[in-house]
């Protein structure tokens, strides 16, 4: 039994009036104005949006690594608010897993330790099973015992999204994941993103540019000026495309 047995079913991270203000005065800048969001448990959510939307900030408050101006951050049950630095830095480390574009592995250590190695900070020995299956799932074969400069971009990303996986965290944080890959490695890893929700029942919320990327989502959020201005459901390429393309003619009209 944990403190996180509690935690209601089916939300894996909320935002309620999340308000993000950066600067004072003549460089006063609204990141986030009053964003409600529910992140459904074992779903795959891309968010979208212009540049300087707001997107960024959004998941960076809403994975702990920055703090509202005011309004609550929920995940997993607990509401950020409350925890101390020391207690934030914990629900990090166990509840959260990150995926960046630089992949961010450690060059000294092979693809496995690498995958353990935040349950090993963690003082944590890894559940095997479900590194069993985090591993069967990246398909990383032989690769395993060899170091990220040995591997291909596309395989460290693997390494990197099995990495945030291996510790069955409440959610996972991508920040454009493919951006540094071509697109047919990013469709692989995006695929295996995408089967993690389906079979591991893995929370995902995805910041992206791409079309195509955000329609192997369940579903995307778009931001502008830090508001969420829509929310579409089973998205494909086309209906995303159109979707930021009215941003274009939003912004036209506006002028
Ligand atoms: N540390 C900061 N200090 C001041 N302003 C900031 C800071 N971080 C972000 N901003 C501003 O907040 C707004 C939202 O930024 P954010 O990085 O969330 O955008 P984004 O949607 O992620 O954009 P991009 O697609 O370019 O990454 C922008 O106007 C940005 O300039
Ligand atoms: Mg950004």
């Amino acid at each position: 039994m944990n403190e996180h047995d509690a935690a209601p079913a089916g939300i894996a991270a909320r935002a309620i009036d999340a308000v993000k203000v950066y600067g004072s005065g003549t460089t006063e800048v609204t990141a986030l104005d009053h964003v409600d969001v529910e992140l459904e448990a074992g779903r795959f959510t891309a968010i979208m949006g212009p540049s300087g939307s707001g997107k960024s900030t959004l998941m960076h408050c809403l994975a702990g690594l920055d703090t509202l101006t005011s309004g609550q951050v929920i995940v997993d049950g607990t509401d950020l608010s409350t925890l101390s630095e020391k207690q934030l830095t914990e629900l990090r480390r166990d509840r959260i897993g990150f995926v960046f574009q630089a992949f961010n592995l450690v060059p000294t250590l092979t693809a496995r330790e690498n995958i353990v190695l935040p349950t090993r900070l963690a003082g944590r020995s890894p559940d095997e099973a479900r590194l069993a299956e985090v591993i069967a799932a990246v398909g990383l074969g032989d690769r395993l015992d060899h170091r990220p400069s040995e591997l291909s971009g596309g395989q460290q990303q693997r390494v990197a999204v099995a990495r945030a996986l291996a510790s069955d965290p409440a959610i996972v944080f991508a920040d454009e994941p493919t951006g540094n890959l071509d697109s047919a490695t990013g469709a692989e890893i995006l695929s295996f993103m995408r089967n993690a929700t389906r079979e591991l029942g893995q929370t995902i919320v995805m910041v992206t540019h791409d079309p195509a990327s955000a329609a192997y989502a369940n579903r995307v959020l778009f931001l502008a000026d830090g508001r969420i201005v829509d929310d579409m459901a089973d998205p494909t390429a086309d209906r995303v495309l159109d979707r930021m393309k009215r941003f274009g003619d939003d912004l036209a009209e506006a002028r």
